[in-house]
């Protein structure tokens, strides 16, 4: 390995690392500090958290961990431990807050850069956090996945305008109502080499059955009719506007939900009720892997599907328990795809989401499935 790859490599990562920064300060550029330190929701952390904890979480694994260095401010980690600290605490916490706050940010990454600046992340390093860049991976999707995290939670500011062109699109018209799949052994889960989470490994065959899958996620015309007919609960955001019709007042709007763009905002509970509905049900997580690369419309929603949060044969914790191992079970339900505020970069095929069944707040959606004949 010549200096001058790990150098370039160093830089390459620095870039990354940069232009996610200047996404999240994007995000919350439009709004002043009272803005940023409010509870809006017992579910979603005041954006001060959320900022706080991307700064404190690079601290702990780059500037800790792997440079071996002292925290800035002593005891202060434990106020951004998300385990420790559930969301309905999070605006009580004697958190950094505005010039402290953004101090706290670039401090920190003024000494992960040089931290990064002394190591080799080749791929022959024995260290598997250093290997292949894994730990700075680990970081720049954290800090992309709490750009989401903070998306949902915008959507709670009155008047606030998405300073990125990001949103939902039209479902795709052309094309069959279903694709089929036929019966037989798939791969799923990530390839060993490559950053992916410890719970997308390790890669396994699974038998499935023959089965059909939407080729479009549901619309919201779609879910408007189901719950004419039935009665069910709208999304969330959307209110009865006084004429029979909804409105969609996320983030402040007061505007029909367009028909023929893909349903967000929905409960694993509604998602189900609407498959049922409609004579299908969800796909199972390792379905909807399965015929990933042949769906329209990945990444516009988050897509429920009918499986339980479980660790793959021969899972390994990698790096901390607390990522994935400690949500395991049937309580939690497996989401697949990405939404409009997911970052492709985090939009691997093998990603599992997992959410409660009864949330809303997420950007998830709906795509249903059959079994065939
Ligand atoms: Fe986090």
């Amino acid at each position: 390995m010549t200096a001058d790859t790990k150098e370039a490599r160093n830089q390459a990562i620095a870039d990354l690392l940069a232009e996610a920064r200047r996404r999240t300060l994007a995000l919350v550029a439009p709004l002043d500090d009272e803005q940023r330190n409010r509870v809006y929701s017992p579910l979603l952390s005041p954006l001060a958290w959320d900022l706080g904890h991307i700064a404190n979480f690079e601290e702990l694994w780059l500037v800790q961990t792997v440079g071996g260095r002292e925290p800035l401010h002593g005891e202060l980690g434990r106020f951004y431990d998300a385990i420790e600290n559930p969301r309905v605490t999070r605006g009580e916490l004697p958190i950094l807050r505005d010039e402290e706050l953004r101090s706290y940010l670039e401090e920190v990454r003024e000494r992960t850069l040089e931290v990064l600046g002394g190591l080799d992340l080749g791929p022959g390093q024995e260290d598997p956090l250093l290997r292949d860049g894994f730990v700075y991976e680990m970081l720049l999707a954290h800090e992309l996945q709490h750009q989401e995290t903070m998306l949902q939670l915008l959507q709670l500011v009155d008047g606030y305008e998405l300073p990125l062109p990001i949103g939902t699109q039209p479902v795709s018209a052309a094309g069959p109502e279903t694709i089929a799949v036929a019966a037989g052994s798939y791969e799923v889960g990530a390839p060993p080499e490559g950053f992916a989470y410890d719970n997308e490994r390790p890669r396994h065959a699974v038998e499935l059955g023959a089965f059909e899958i939407d080729r479009t996620p549901v619309t919201n015309a779609a879910y408007t009719e189901f719950m004419d007919a039935t009665g069910a609960e709208p999304p969330d955001y959307w209110q009865r506007d006084g004429e029979g019709g909804w409105i969609d007042t996320a983030r402040g709007r007061r505007e029909p939900p367009a028909p023929d763009h893909p349903v967000v905002h929905v409960s694993w509970q509604q998602a189900d009720a609407f498959a049922r509905w409609s004579g299908k049900r969800l796909p199972t997580e390792f379905e909807w892997e399965a015929a990933r690369e042949r769906l329209d419309d990945v990444g516009q929603a988050w897509e429920w599907t009918s499986s339980d949060f479980l660790a793959y044969p021969g899972f390994e914790a990698f790096p901390y328990r607390e990522y994935s191992e400690v949500f395991f079970g049937d309580e939690y339900k497996v989401l697949r795809g990405a939404s409009w505020a997911t970052h492709p970069r985090v939009a691997r095929p093998s990603f599992r989401n997992w959410d409660l069944p009864q949330r809303r707040q997420i950007f998830a959606g709906i795509r249903c499935a059959r079994d065939a004949g």
